[in-house]
């Protein structure tokens, strides 16, 4: 039987966090297991000072409510501290290189985070880095935001079914989070499906990543426009048709190609057949067009459970990857026996 204070791999198997890909399932179990047993310890009124003194440097190349202050306040309720150094508060790009911010960072702070326009720089910081660098967001992945939304899968599932059972449409865009919601739900052995304009399907090479996941793992993964691809379905997630870069194609544009087929509203809701189906959002959300007020707001959201859940996943990131995961189930395991 599992034993919920002792982690498969008692260290981190890799140093960086930067994609999910590079991790095993039960690497990912493990990740889980530390989040969501360091949440229901903090619920019940219990205290941890595993990451005391410990920096976290949060670089962001761009704006965020949800990664910046989980993480902000996963390393405060830790014990530890993070500085956020926001665009233009500190010399990288205009005069410094990613190579040798990530150098200096690493002889001050003992992890970094990093939001950024494009993935390369990501890798470079990891590469450049001495201490380990997680990726707050790219423009490939998303995986902080992963591990968060499998939590709030996990949180939710049917009550009569298993995970490796349950059914997760993402509607829309190949988003990054899309890619990274396929990647993390098939690393799990779960079905997949991205519903959405045949040109907006993720591309092959990701959907690659999935087809080998469910070779090793089971499950399955799909691409579709039809929307009987709806029935069946546990979790409808969607995620924003435009603005997440400046230069991207217009509003008018994204609106002609998803509006109204794809907008998750009560309809689509419905055709899914299931009078339990979940509604996730990883937000901001723009209210009216991927999705309606009476699915975010009504009683199928879990999207802010999934909001929540970016902390209960970034203190279980913060622990793994600062290598103290194991020592903080042996705390709870030790307060819980006094
Ligand atoms: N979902 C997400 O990453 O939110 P933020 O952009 O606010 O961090």
């Amino acid at each position: 039987m599992d034993n919920p204070y002792v982690l498969t791999h008692q260290t981190p198997t890799h140093k960086d966090y930067i994609d999910t890909t590079d991790f095993d399932q039960s690497e990912i179990l493990d990740i889980i297991k530390v989040s969501t047993a360091v949440r229901s310890f903090l619920k019940s009124g219990g205290t941890l000072e595993t990451l005391y003194h410990q920096n976290l440097a949060m670089i962001f190349e761009q704006k965020s409510t949800r990664t910046r202050v989980s993480f902000e306040v996963a390393m405060e309720q830790l014990g530890g501290h993070a500085l956020n150094l926001a665009p233009g508060a500190i010399q990288l790009g205009a005069h410094e290189t990613i190579g040798d911010t990530a150098k200096v960072l690493a002889r001050m702070c003992n992890l970094i985070m990093a939001r950024v326009d494009r993935h390369a720089s990501v890798v470079e910081l990891a590469e450049k880095s001495t201490v380990p660098v997680i990726n707050g967001m790219s423009d490939y992945n998303h995986p902080t935001q992963e591990m968060g939304d499998i939590i709030t899968i996990l949180d939710h599932l049917p009550a009569d079914k298993a995970w490796n059972d349950v059914k997760v449409v993402f509607v829309g865009d190949c988003t990054q989070v899309c890619a990274s919601l396929m990647m993390i739900t098939t690393k799990l052995g779960m079905n997949f499906v991205h519903y959405g304009p045949q040109d907006k399907w993720l591309s092959d090479d990701i959907l690659n990543i999935g087809r080998a996941n469910v070779q090793q793992y089971g499950g399955s993964v799909q691409v579709s426009d039809d929307p009987a691809i709806l029935k069946g379905a546990d979790f409808l997630y969607t995620d924003v048709w435009y603005g997440l870069y400046d230069n991207e194609t217009p509003k008018e544009v994204y609106m002609r190609d998803f509006y109204p087929k794809y907008q998750v509203n009560d309809e689509m809701l419905a055709a899914t057949e299931n009078p339990n189906v979940k509604f996730m959002h990883c937000l901001p959300a723009n209210r009216g067009e991927e999705v309606t007020d009476s699915v975010l707001d009504g009683p199928h959201s879990v999207a802010w459970d999934e909001a929540e859940n970016r902390l209960t996943a970034q203190r279980g990131l913060c622990l793994y990857f600062g290598g103290v995961a194991q020592d903080a189930l042996n705390e709870i395991k030790r307060q819980k026996e006094e």
